[in-house]
Order: structure tokens, then C-alpha cells, then sequence
């Protein structure tokens, strides 16, 4: 009897980690070992990771929650500048979706060198990264 109670709780907490969005429980420092490795070639992050590219806008400022497309000073592709002008906001939604594949995301992106991240966890861990910054 106490085991069928066991097996029902441990179930219903399986049930309900899977009914919460993948980017709501992240891990910030996976996430920013990824961007380490991922992200650095064309991202700067500012004093989080030192050594970063200038391929595609600075993020240092942090993103999370911020319009798309408004690093001052960057060239964004036509498609990139299209979806900022028509309002679009780097909800951890938004960057969830881009993250997972950019170029079905934005049509001719600047950033399809970059295959995207497969992984629900690998994007909610960068995701949870993202939220930190900008670090004072
Ligand atoms: C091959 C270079 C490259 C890699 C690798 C790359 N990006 Fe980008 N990223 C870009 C470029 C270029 C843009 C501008 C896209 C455009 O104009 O269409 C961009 C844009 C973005 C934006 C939108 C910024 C804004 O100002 O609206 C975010 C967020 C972003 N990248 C996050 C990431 C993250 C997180 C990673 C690592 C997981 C990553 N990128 C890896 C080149 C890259």
C-alpha cells in the first residue's frame, strides 16, 4: 500500500516536471561553459568570459527580456532587422526558439554559421546563462 502511494507521488512529480517549459530550469553555469564553447567565436559576453569574437552583436549587456536587433554599431542581416522592426522581444520564448535552430527562426540570418542547439537542456542552461548578465 505505502508503495503504490511511492510510486503514485514519484508519477505525479515526473508529470509535472514535464508539463514546465524546458527553459524555466536552467543551469547557469553549464550554461555558461556552452557559451564558452559555443557562442565565444562570434559573441562577447564583457568581463564574464574575457576572450570572445565580433562576428555577431555584443551580448554583454545582457538580452534576456530586450528588443532584438539593437546593438548599436552592428550590422544586422535584412531578415534580423525586418522581425526587430516589427517588435520582436528576446523572451526566454523567442530566444528558445531561435536558439534551437536560428535560421528557421529569422529567414537569413546572420547567425546560420551557427547549426543551433538541439538539446531542450543545453538551451535552458544558456538561456539561464544569458539571465545573469550583464554582471557589474
Ligand atoms: C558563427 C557566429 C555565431 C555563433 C557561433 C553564435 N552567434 Fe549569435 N549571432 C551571430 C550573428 C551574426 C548575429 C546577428 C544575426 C542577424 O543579424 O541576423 C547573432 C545574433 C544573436 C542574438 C540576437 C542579438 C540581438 O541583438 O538581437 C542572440 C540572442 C544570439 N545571437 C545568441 C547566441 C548564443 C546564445 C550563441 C551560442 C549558443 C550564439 N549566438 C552563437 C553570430 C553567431
Amino acid at each position: 500500500m505505502k508503495k503504490t502511494a511511492l510510486c503514485l507521488s514519484a508519477a505525479l512529480f515526473a508529470l509535472s516536471m514535464a508539463s514546465v517549459p524546458a527553459w524555466a530550469a536552467g543551469d547557469a553555469e553549464s550554461g555558461k561553459k556552452l557559451a564558452e564553447q559555443k557562442c565565444t567565436t562570434c559573441h562577447a559576453f564583457g568581463k564574464v568570459i574575457a576572450k570572445a569574437g565580433k562576428i555577431g552583436p555584443s551580448l554583454e549587456a545582457g538580452i534576456v527580456g530586450k528588443p532584438a536587433g539593437k546593438t548599436a554599431g552592428f550590422a544586422y542581416s535584412p531578415g534580423m532587422t525586418k522581425m526587430s522592426g516589427e517588435g520582436l522581444t528576446w523572451t526566454e520564448e523567442n530566444l528558445d526558439k531561435f536558439l534551437t535552430k536560428p535560421k528557421d527562426f529569422i529567414q537569413g540570418t546572420k547567425m546560420m554559421a551557427f547549426q543551433g542547439l538541439p538539446k531542450d537542456t543545453e538551451r535552458a542552461d544558456v538561456i539561464a546563462f544569458l539571465k545573469t548578465l550583464p554582471t557589474p
